[in-house]
């Protein structure tokens, strides 16, 4: 509306806004407003080229992209060893077993089961989502983009994404591994914990894998800031 708003100003400049959706209308939001983007990034190369798009166009728009974090969804399954969080993978997804996770699979993407080979290598172009598809275009980018960086099979695939976000199993310290590895060198600015149960697996996570990022010095000790703004490292508006 127009006018002046008759509340304070907040303490953050304006609320720091979080856009999610990846179609090319989606991009264009992200590139114009958003600050922390939610996105479904599988892999390091697909990851760069997300980011590469979303801050290209903010400079195209006139924006300085150093304002814009990469928060892709996370999903951490932690086990004692890599073959208990492969088993609760299969538990939490409800799938029950690989054979599951594989049937699940092929019904998603629309393919014949009766054809379905889950040991031959994935055609990325066949996972591409229509731009027009009723339904998150971006949440479909994620494994098309992740097949095409990386010769995969169902069989693997399943194993890498669970609920369209990056999927990582193992043990507490496998868990850090993956977290730090697309973070160190920038192609992702954080996560957004997608936990499979909560509290249980949120809980899990503060206990056994935050100790292990903290004592790596890529998780702080104590919170640093008062508002999500500062948090974020977000620079704060005019
Ligand atoms: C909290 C929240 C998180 C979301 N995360 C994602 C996401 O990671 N990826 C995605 O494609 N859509 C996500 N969405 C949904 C999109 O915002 C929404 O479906 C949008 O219309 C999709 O736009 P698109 O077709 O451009 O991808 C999220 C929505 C909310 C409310």
């Amino acid at each position: 509306m127009r006018g002046p708003l008759n509340v304070p100003r907040s303490p953050q400049g304006h609320p720091v806004i979080a856009q999610a959706g990846a179609s090319e209308g989606g991009i264009e939001l992200a590139a114009r407003h958003g600050q922390i983007i939610y996105c479904n990034i599988l892999s390091r190369p697909a990851g760069q080229a997300f980011a590469k798009n979303v801050k290209d166009k903010a400079i195209e728009v006139g924006r300085d992209p150093s304002g814009i974090r990469i928060v892709p969804g996370l999903v951490a399954i932690i086990g004692e060893t890599r073959e208990e969080a492969l088993r609760k993978h299969e538990l939490f997804s409800g799938a029950g077993s690989e054979d599951g996770l594989l049937t699940r699979f092929a019904k998603e993407n629309g393919i014949d089961l009766a054809t379905f080979d889950p040991d031959a290598v994935l055609e990325a172009e066949r996972f591409v989502p229509d731009q027009n598809r009723q339904w998150a275009v971006g949440m479909g980018l994620g494994l098309s983009e992740l097949l095409t960086y990386e010769k995969l099979t169902a069989r693997q695939a399943v194993r890498r994404t669970e609920g369209h976000h990056r999927l990582v199993l193992g043990t507490p310290e496998q868990v850090a591994d993956q977290i730090i590895d697309l973070w160190e060198d920038g192609t992702v600015d954080g996560y957004t914990l997608q936990p499979p149960r909560a509290p249980d697996d949120i809980e899990e996570f503060v206990e056994k894998v935050v100790p292990i990022l903290q004592d790596r010095g890529v998780y702080p000790r104590d919170y640093d800031g008062r508002t999500i703004r500062d948090r974020y490292g977000l620079p704060y508006p005019d």
